[in-house]
């Protein structure tokens, strides 16, 4: 993968499956296909495409679909997190997904992959500064 050096052997999977989601995306209406995968401090992956609607608003992202897969197996704490799209320009996770994310973790590692082959590192702290989490209500995950 351009642009990443994937030294934990997780990371190179974990990307895999956010592609492998992507491909599987039902987005007919926006055309555009997003896939996530995230990586829960188990080891175990979980994956997710996002699903659009003849109701709009009814859509749900791949990010969010991804996590819920996890917090119905049990899995509370994310590692890692990938999020894949086949256009150029790369993803960039939604306002509610961030904050969806906050919800498992105060941080994590977050890779974002596009359709070149190329993928790029940030973390939560990044894309969700002075985040507001279940600390703040004295909820400890
Ligand atoms: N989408 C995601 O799945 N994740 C994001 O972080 C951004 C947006 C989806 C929702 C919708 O199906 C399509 O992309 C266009 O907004």
């Amino acid at each position: 993968m351009k642009g990443l050096n994937l030294d934990h052997n997780n990371y190179a999977e974990l990307l895999a499956q956010a592609k492998e989601a992507c491909s599987n995306a039902y987005a007919p209406y926006s055309g555009y296909k997003v896939g996530a995968a995230v990586l829960w401090t188990s080891g175990r992956i979980t994956t997710g495409s996002n699903v659009e609607n003849a109701s709009f608003g009814l859509t749900i992202c791949a990010e969010r679909n991804a996590i819920f897969q996890g917090t119905a197996k049990g899995e509370r704490k994310i590692s890692a997190l990938a999020v894949a799209v086949l256009t150029e320009e790369m993803p960039s996770p939604c306002g509610a997904c961030r904050q969806v994310i906050r919800e498992f973790c105060t941080d994590c590692d977050i890779f974002l992959i596009n359709g070149c082959g190329e993928a790029k590192e940030t973390s939560l702290k990044k894309l969700l500064p002075d985040s507001f989490g279940p600390e703040f209500l004295d909820i400890n995950i």
